[in-house]
Parts: structure tokens; C-alpha cells; sequence
């Protein structure tokens, strides 16, 4: 059997005026951000649940819950750095991610690299193991008529 495990992760939040829009711990000028309990960084947490999912180590409500005061006011990024260290307690290095952030606007493409780079940093990866990918919904639904904002991210480990 392959050493190699695959794990998905989606998220969703809503965006609303008076909060920030942070992506992959890149705070990006905008009216509108993302609405949540914590810093509610939807590609962090959907990328959180990629490498969970992919160590079958449950998903981020199971190891950081609302009720929990240690995550009180934590930034997402340390959901990943930790998901990170319990998928190395379990034997697995983390050696890919692929994401997509759907977000009608504002335009991310200037912030990929930087976004990139948070990201590996914090995750122990090369930047050129970290993807990033944007898409609109094109105007359809809640995403498309800039009421939220969604990510997807896949994640492989090896055993
Ligand atoms: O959704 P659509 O196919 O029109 O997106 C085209 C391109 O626009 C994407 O491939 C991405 O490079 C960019 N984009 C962006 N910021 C967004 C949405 C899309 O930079 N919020
Ligand atoms: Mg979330």
C-alpha cells in the first residue's frame, strides 16, 4: 500500500462591512470581510481540514472548538501550524497544497505570492509546494452575488 494520503477541505464564510478580509493570514484592502468566530480565514481553515482529512484525524471543529478559550482570538494560521504537528505525531509529513479561494471581488491575483509565502512558512513547505488559485462564481449564487465567500484546498501527506 502507498504511504501517500490525499485529503480535501472546504469552507465558507460570509462577508459583511466592518470586518477584515484575511486569506492564507494576508490581510487584503477591501469593504467587505469575512465574518467568523476567529479571524474566519477561509482558505487557512479549508486548508486545515485538507490535512486533517488526509490523516484521518477528524476536522477542525473536533480539535479547535468555539467553546475552547486556547483558540480564543488565535489567528488560523495556528489551526494549520497544528494541524501540521498532529499529522507529524501520527507519522505523516505534509508535502503538497492546493487551493482555490472563490470570491467575486475584490481581484487576488496580486496576492498570491504573498499569500504563498504565509502560507509555506507556516505550513514547513517550499513555496513551490503551496498553490493558490482564484476563481468568481461568475455572479451565480451567494458567492457570485458577493454575500460569502468560499475555499477549497487538497493536501498530500506521506506516511
Ligand atoms: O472566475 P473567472 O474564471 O472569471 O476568473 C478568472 C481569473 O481571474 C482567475 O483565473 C484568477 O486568476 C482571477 N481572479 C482573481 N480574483 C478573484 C477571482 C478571480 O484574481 N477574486
Ligand atoms: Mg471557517
Amino acid at each position: 500500500m502507498s504511504g501517500y494520503r490525499t485529503g480535501t477541505g472546504w469552507d465558507t464564510h460570509r462577508l459583511v462591512s466592518g470586518r477584515a478580509l484575511i486569506l492564507g493570514g494576508v490581510s487584503i484592502p477591501s469593504e467587505l470581510g469575512l465574518e467568523g468566530h476567529s479571524d474566519a480565514d477561509v482558505l487557512a481553515h479549508a486548508i486545515t481540514d485538507a490535512i486533517l482529512g488526509a490523516a484521518a484525524l477528524g476536522d477542525i471543529g473536533a480539535h479547535f472548538p468555539d467553546s475552547d478559550p486556547r483558540w480564543k482570538g488565535a489567528g488560523s494560521l495556528a489551526f494549520l501550524k497544528y494541524a501540521v504537528e498532529l499529522a507529524a505525531a501520527g507519522g505523516f509529513r505534509l508535502l503538497q497544497v492546493d487551493s482555490t479561494v472563490i470570491l467575486e471581488r475584490p481581484k487576488l491575483k496580486e496576492y498570491r505570492d504573498p499569500i504563498r509565502r504565509k502560507l509555506a512558512e507556516t505550513l514547513g513547505l517550499p513555496v513551490d509546494c503551496v498553490s493558490v488559485k482564484f476563481k468568481t462564481a461568475e455572479g451565480l449564487g451567494p458567492v457570485g452575488e458577493g454575500r460569502s465567500a468560499e475555499a477549497q484546498a487538497v493536501a498530500t501527506l506521506v506516511k
